[in-house]
């Protein structure tokens, strides 16, 4: 389907040509068009233009006004305010022209893609093995989905690694552990085999306990856990052999989690640590041989100007430990060169806690100076900031652990199920059990997705299911509400376009609204900012319920006045709804 030009492109057009009618100098100027309270668009951009002239702003503002063509095509009414600016109206008729053509394609609903699409590898989605996912994979999940969404709308081709923590000394002890217990594991699995995410996990949270605690008071056990890393990185196939079990555990119970929060992760594009094992001496090696890093005490390392600890001294990034063992970084700087030279990215987006803002800065550092990241490689930390409980201090259970993913969306379905359970008028008890999912996996994505990523949020399931507010249910609802009502709509009258039909106020908001849902969702898509579509959502159902409340659609006057605020509620629940997708969040048709 053909992209359609939006109301405020073509205005924009319009008047960057009565611009260079007006003067030469004034040919390429930026019009600045901005919505606007008092008209529909303001452009401010004469003022600046007036003083580069030494001209007077409102009389250089007249003339350009007489080279706008005015009509209802497009610019109902332009005039001249305040020192200069210009306030425009316009035509109902291309209000709903626009519409129209963006109704006849319900996949993209006119918007366009990217004119110079490349490839992004996302970096997002990447819990540890054998240990429990907690709130932070919670927003690197939820964040990477949507901006995958939103990079594959506007044509960008993404890659996705999900870079679990499947690699390093911690397997060393847990290894080493199941060598010398080695019934742990396979015991606690019912006879099939086949056990749920939730026993994989608390089988492997209870072998991990127990190893860590010997770990700690056992300085044998640490010495052959240690002994073990090496092993494991050198290949040693019974070791690798037992830490294929705890990856196959682990994944059990990944998947269980992703699928709870209504996620298409792929097998596939899970490459952890260990994917990047055999790379990990020549990363090294390179990094020696270009002078980028050098042996300090034993360990490889790569220092800097800026990064320095509080004694002064500069903290280096440690590619390689004195003991031969590789950690963190030089994993992470593999995955660059495999990323770059074999994936072919242009941009390197990793959506990681922003705790982690040092790490990724000495490591783009390091592969910018080693030159794996040349000038035409962007590479970006989307850095989110930490889920905060009510208290305002980091999310944590009464005891002071670390909650739970699965309780924490449990506990969010079940608010939400009494929420549609409440509501409910004419669902049955399994569709309130799926509703009620449906709503809370929502709940939560939302309330992570509506404000910017790098600020700190409270997690509050009360605000996050609440139907009046910022909150996805909010949103669901309306989009509900607009359902039920092209359900109702008379047999024989469809929603449908009616361009000579003067508009409300109501109406005319809602649409230029709509209008600038292509290029919200290309600014998100860019900015990787989810917040401004959810914003942008959050408003347009605010502007439905207003242009609801003013002007009746089943009763409206005429039949061919009920077809066309049909065609608006219609437009809209398509726009909530692929918007609401965007962000990873289903629509129930009904509530
Ligand atoms: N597994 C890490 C954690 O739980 C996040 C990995 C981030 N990605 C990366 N390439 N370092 O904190």
């Amino acid at each position: 389907m053909a992209s359609v030009t939006s109301l405020s492109d073509s205005v924009q057009q319009h008047l960057a040509s009565a611009l260079s009618a007006t003067r030469p100098e004034a040919a390429g100027a930026d019009p600045l068009l901005r919505r606007s309270d008092r008209a529909d668009y303001q452009a401010n951009g004469i003022l600046a233009l007036a003083k580069k002239a030494k001209a007077n702003p409102r009389e250089l503002a007249a003339e350009v006004v007489s080279h706008v063509v005015t009509g209802d095509e497009l610019i109902k009414d332009v005039e001249v305010s305040g020192p200069g600016f210009l306030n425009i109206t316009i035509a109902d008729r291309a209000i709903t022209a626009n519409l129209a053509a963006r109704y006849a394609d319900p996949e993209r609903l006119g918007v366009p893609v990217a004119a110079n699409p490349g490839t992004t590898v996302i970096d997002y989605a990447q819990p540890n093995v054998a240990k429990e996912m907690h709130v932070g994979h919670l927003r690197s999940a939820v964040i990477g989905d949507s901006v995958v969404q939103l990079l594959e709308f506007t044509g960008e081709t993404v890659v996705r690694r999900h870079h679990i923590g499947d690699w390093g000394t911690q397997f060393g002890m847990l290894i080493q552990y199941l060598d010398e217990h080695p019934h742990e594991l396979d015991h606690k699995s019912s006879e099939d085999g086949a056990i749920s995410g939730e026993e994989a996990m608390s089988n492997l949270d209870r072998l991990y306990k127990t190893a860590r605690k010997l770990f700690d008071s056992d300085e044998e056990f640490k010495t052959r856990s240690r002994r073990r890393v090496v092993d494991l990185q050198a290949g040693d196939a019974h070791t690798l052999s037992i830490w294929q079990k705890f990856v196959d555990e682990s994944k059990i119970y990944f998947f269980s989690v992703f699928e709870k929060l209504d996620m298409e992760i792929r097998d596939a594009d899970i490459v952890g640590e260990s994917g990047y094992n055999d790379m990990l001496a020549e990363t090294c090696r390179l990094l020696e041989d270009k002078g980028v890093a050098v042996r300090s005490e034993g360990a490889l390392c790569v220092f800097f100007e800026d990064v320095l600890g509080p004694d002064g001294k500069q903290v280096p990034l440690i590619v390689q430990k004195s003991d031969g063992g590789y950690g963190y970084a030089a994993t992470d700087l593999s995955a660059i060169r495999d990323r770059v030279f074999h994936l072919k990215a242009d941009t390197l987006l990793y959506v990681v806690d922003a705790r982690q803002a040092l790490h990724f800065k000495m490591v783009f550092e390091t592969a910018r100076r080693a030159g794996w990241l040349g000038e035409d490689v962007k590479a970006v930390q989307l850095a989110f900031g930490t889920v905060l409980g009510k208290d305002g201090k980091p999310f944590k259970t009464r005891e002071g652990e670390t909650v739970k993913l699965v309780d924490l969306l449990d506990e969010a379905i079940d608010r939400a199920s009494a929420v549609v359970r409440e509501k409910a008028q004419d669902l049955s008890e399994e569709e309130i059990a799926e509703r009620g999912t449906q709503v809370g996996v929502g709940a939560v994505k939302y309330a992570d997705l509506s404000t910017s990523a790098n600020r700190d949020y409270k997690f509050d399931l009360d605000q996050m299911v609440s139907l009046n507010g910022d909150t996805s249910v909010y949103l669901q609802y309306a989009y509900a509400r607009i359902r039920s009502i092209l359900r109702k709509a008379p047999e024989g009258v469809r929603p449908s376009a009616h361009p000579e039909l003067a508009l409300h106020e109501a109406e005319r908001a809602l649409g230029l609204h709509m209008d600038a849902f292509a290029e919200t969702v290309a600014d998100a898509a860019r900015e990787y900012a989810p917040h401004k579509l959810a914003a942008y959502l959050y408003q347009l159902a605010s502007l439905y319920t207003s242009f609801y409340d003013k002007c009746p659609v089943l009763k409206a006057e005429s039949p061919d006045q009920v077809a066309n605020r049909l065609f608006l509620c219609d437009i809209t629940a398509r726009t909530l709804h692929r918007g609401m997708a965007l962000l990873g969040i289903r629509t129930p048709e009904r509530l």
